[in-house]
């Protein structure tokens, strides 16, 4: 059975996701993530349509957890305890209220979650990914500073490594909890950009695509936020406010749906580089931020991530070395 990767694949979104995979046939399901006792009551849940489900641990925000996580990942697919990866979904990723935080690695919390966990993940995994077969990051509208959605939240910023490592570490007042967040989303979307010209420069079949479930309500992403806000963000008035703003609206059921089609629908084999969007039971390919098509943007965040992530030689790709 073909196995697809999933990171938090154990609720909001990625469970949906979840659950229209384990319902196609000949699918293992791999769910990634750190809490194992969340992931096994979704696994029991998965198992009962009748799929296999197993369990990863990984901590997407420390380096060390990702390469224990790859390591064991590698040693399942060498023994047969499952088959190659057809689909890798790097869908984890987390907004941070409150004091600016930092990872086991002293990075900041957002960029350390929602970018180079990924990052690192992808550089150890990418030769056990099938010809064919799919990375798919969830993004986010949000990223763009052009659109509602990235205006309400907070502008990106720049999208150099270097500088979002530190955030707060300065003195100086740091980037908002927004501002971090849709500048993490947008670094997800240059990956895809860098990771699809070097694969078709090492001449991989390997198609990576950028995903935009849209805002999508009653998820765990708003977990940091007072309660009154998660409570507000669940209402029909507010959903009501949001889609007048021209905020990007979605329901968990259609995005998890949208996501799941991405890493198997034949439809998406030639999406390689491309940025869909869930939007109102529509599902299509957009254009993506004008920042997000920055080449030397994309290689630079690329090439410093590999810095940042401590890519030793013996853990470099061929298929990613082609910058
Ligand atoms: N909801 C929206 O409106 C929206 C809009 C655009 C994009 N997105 C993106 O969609 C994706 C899924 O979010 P969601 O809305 O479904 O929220 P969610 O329910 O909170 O799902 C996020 C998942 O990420 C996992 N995660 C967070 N930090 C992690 C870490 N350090 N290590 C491993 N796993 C970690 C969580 O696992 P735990 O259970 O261990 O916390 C959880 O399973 C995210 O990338 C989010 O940024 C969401």
């Amino acid at each position: 059975m073909p196995t697809i990767l999933i990171t938090g694949g154990h609720s909001g979104i990625g469970l949906e996701c979840s659950k229209q995979l384990i319902a196609k046939p000949r699918v293992t399901l791999l769910l990634a993530g750190r809490d194992l006792d969340r992931m096994e009551v979704a696994a029991q849940q998965l198992r009962a349509k009748g799929g296999e489900v197993k369990l990863l641990e990984m901590d997407v925000s420390s380096l060390t957890s990702v390469r224990t996580a790859a390591a064991r990942c590698r040693t399942m697919l060498d023994s047969g305890e499952i088959e190659e990866l057809q689909a890798v979904l790097c869908n984890a990723g987390a907004q941070f209220m409150g004091p600016v935080s930092y990872s086991p690695d002293g990075y900041e919390m957002t960029f350390a979650t929602n970018c180079l966990g990924h990052f690192l993940l992808i550089e150890l995994l990418i030769d056990k990914v099938a010809q064919k077969g799919r990375v798919v990051y969830t993004a986010s509208g949000t990223h763009d500073p052009d659109t509602a959605d990235g205006k309400v939240v907070g502008k990106a910023a720049e999208p150099d490594a270097l500088v979002l490592i530190d955030v707060g570490k300065g003195g100086d007042k740091p980037l908002s909890t927004g501002v971090r967040y849709t500048t993490s989303k947008l670094c997800d979307i240059l990956y895809v950009h860098e990771m699809d010209k070097r694969l078709r420069r090492a001449n991989s079949s390997i198609v990576p695509i950028a995903f935009d479930p849209g805002s999508v309500a009653g998820t765990g992403l708003l977990r940091t936020h007072p309660k009154p806000v998660q409570v507000l963000a669940k209402t029909s008035l507010m959903k009501w406010v949001m889609r007048r703003m021209g905020i990007t609206m979605s329901s968990v059921e259609f995005s998890g749906a949208a996501l799941a089609k991405l890493a198997v629908d034949p439809a998406y084999a030639t999406g390689s580089g491309k940025y869909f969007q869930a939007k109102d039971d529509r599902f299509t390919e957009q254009r993506s931020s004008i920042k997000s098509y920055d080449v030397a943007a994309a290689l630079k965040l690329w090439t410093d991530s590999e810095a940042l992530v401590h890519l030793r030689p013996d853990e470099r790709s061929a298929l990613l070395s082609a910058g």
